[in-house]
């Protein structure tokens, strides 16, 4: 693997499911697990097995059917949980257990009523527990986000010492900004002892807007791992978006930073997902909300018709969208409506261009969009 290969960690049917009202049965889990599998994502957060017994056998389930992906469970810095946790994981071809804790001043103060000592002991001895099951343990430090580096990174170490391989770094309330956060990894990569044994994670909220942002800063800084929800879903304002943060690094290769997954199954992933969870995506939706690669003012239109890059900064094919989209409003000029004309069989001249736009205001201003189907009406009525 390329040291700047960032590894995807698939959190949808865990903190994705976390979402109110988008709780999914296990056939309609085991559906998008296998397509996320095949989209090529590198971990796959099943669930939390201790939370219920639905949720047990999703993971099960999905350990069993998973080809590719690591399949992982969550748990709490439990004995119970890691070992429930365990046991559903045991048909995975490749298992890891998330397990973790708080440790922010005001998790440990108000959550746990304790203190940083006996915190990192806990944190020690999950994972410790943890690997008496599996090899691979990811540890989660909650609202690291707020959290003060010093006693993060001593965590860190000792949680290194016990036996995790991934160290999570959640911004679990989308606190930070994005050079906060991005600091924040520098600093766990320059003074935690042992860190070159294991992979820093991002996981970041986005109660800010900037989930995406944080993230790669995170990996611009050294984290070799990024989690993330297709189409962002999550707890609150939700998670780090999948697409955003994978087609940001394809779109930049001077980040140099890469990832396994096939962005064509991006598209029809987001409404696999929308569609299971009844979560609509919104139109103007990074990368694969509906107006994502549709243009409607006549300044634009005119420009992707003369060459698609004027305007889009991708190819819509590579994220899975069959083309871009000239949409025809009273905001479209001449170039559009000659262009959707041409393309239904209309060969418009220069003059008759002018005669059919003049209708073809009168009709825009009536309604909000004009369809392949009403272009006909339109060069009938202009008398053409
Ligand atoms: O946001 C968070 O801190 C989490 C952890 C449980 C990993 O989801
Ligand atoms: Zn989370």
């Amino acid at each position: 693997m390329s040291t700047n290969r960032v590894e995807i960690f698939d959190t949808t049917l865990r903190d994705g499911e976390q979402v109110p009202g988008c709780k999914l049965d296990t056939p309609n889990k085991l559906i998008i697990a296998e397509r996320l599998d095949e989209l090529g994502v590198d971990v796959l957060e099943a669930g939390f097995p201790i939370s219920s017994p639905g949720d047990f056998k999703s993971v099960e389930a999905i350990a069993k059917l998973v080809k590719n992906a690591r399949v992982c469970g969550l748990t709490r810095a439990v004995e119970k949980d890691i070992e429930v946790a365990a046991e559903a994981l045991k048909p995975a071809k490749r298992s890891r257990i998330h397990t973790g804790i708080g440790t922010s001043d005001s998790h440990i103060r108000y959550k746990f009523k304790s203190n940083q000592d006996a915190i990192l002991e806990r944190a020690v001895a999950a994972v410790r527990y943890a690997k008496r099951f599996v090899e691979d343990i990811e540890f989660y430090a909650e609202d690291a986000g707020r959290t003060d580096n010093v006693y993060l990174a001593r965590v860190c170490e000792a949680v290194i010492q016990a036996g995790a391989t991934v160290l999570n770094i959640p911004d679990t309330t989308g606190y930070c900004l994005p050079e906060e956060y991005g600091a924040k990894i520098k600093f766990l990569k320059e003074n935690v002892k042992g860190i070159d044994k294991a992979t820093l994670s991002c996981h970041c909220h986005n109660d800010l807007g900037l989930a995406t942002a944080n993230s790669i800063a995170g990996a611009v800084n050294g984290a070799r791992q990024i989690e993330c929800t297709i189409n962002g879903i999550g707890e609150r304002a939700g998670n780090t978006s999948l697409e955003e943060v994978v087609m940001i690094m394809r779109q930049q290769p001077h980040l140099n930073l890469h990832t396994n997954i096939n962005t064509r199954l991006l598209f029809d992933t987001s409404r696999l997902v929308s569609d299971k969870m009844g979560m609509p995506v919104q139109p103007n939706k990074a990368i694969v909300g509906a107006n994502a690669f549709a243009h409607s003012s006549g300044i634009h239109q005119d420009g992707v018709i003369k060459n698609r890059e004027t305007y889009e900064i991708m190819d819509p094919h590579d994220v899975g969208v069959t083309e871009s989209a000239i949409v025809l409003t009273a905001r479209s000029g001449r170039a559009a409506l000659a262009y959707r004309a041409k393309n239904i069989g209309y060969e418009l001249d220069k003059l008759q261009l002018d005669h059919v736009y003049e209708q073809f205001l009168q009709f825009a201003d009536r309604q909000k969009e004009i369809k392949d189907e009403d272009i006909p009406k339109i060069i009938k009525a202009s008398g053409i």
